[in-house]
């Protein structure tokens, strides 16, 4: 059995420190929580931000080529890099877009099926893209007309800076996650 002493002159300081401690422990915990808050947030943040901030970010040209390689009337499959896309293993993700030079203006179409995400293939005839994944059909505008997809293709920007060919990346929208057959 403990004998502890209690001084009428120590008697009060426990009770003293009792309220102060307390205060340091829920201080303590309060700051652990709001870092572990802050780690669990940075992967979703820096997703969102760092497109806006990243050299080619939102809104950021990429050259894809020269005129030449655009002759007018002819859809071309070109690489770009999405600001932000990264494979599962880190690395940077190449995207790609069929891009077409018409009389008066340019088309560029993100290679991307708005149902599932599948690449989607251009056929020179008809103008058509298809996807084989599960028969989506866009018509030469990229605009969804049989299959399960719902929306369009995105449309990216292309702008000519002398001889040179630039597309303007951005964010990717939500494909419409349908289900093959689906009703919505
Ligand atoms: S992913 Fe293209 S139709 Fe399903």
């Amino acid at each position: 059995m403990s004998d502890t002493h209690v001084s009428p002159e120590t008697a009060g300081q426990d009770e003293t420190r009792e309220p102060s401690r307390r205060k340091l422990l829920i201080g303590l915990s309060l700051g652990s929580g709001a870092l572990a808050a802050a780690a669990a947030g940075y992967p979703v943040a820096k997703a969102v931000l760092d497109p806006a901030f990243q050299k080619g970010g939102r809104g950021g040209w990429q050259r894809i080529g020269t005129l030449a390689d655009f002759p007018t009337g002819k859809t071309v499959l070109v690489t770009f890099i999405r600001p932000g896309a990264r494979s599962y293993g880190g690395d940077i993700k190449k995207d790609t877009a069929y891009v077409t030079r018409r009389p008066g203006d340019w088309l560029a179409l993100h290679n991307v099926c708005m149902h599932l995400g599948c690449p989607v293939r251009h056929q020179e005839g008809s103008g058509l893209y298809f996807c084989p994944c599960h028969g989506g059909v866009y018509d030469a505008e990229g605009v969804n007309v049989a299959g399960p997809p719902r929306i369009p293709l995105q449309r990216l920007g292309v702008r000519v800076q002398g001889q040179e060919v630039q597309l303007q990346s951005a964010a990717m929208p939500l494909p419409t996650l349908t289900w093959p057959g689906g009703e919505s």
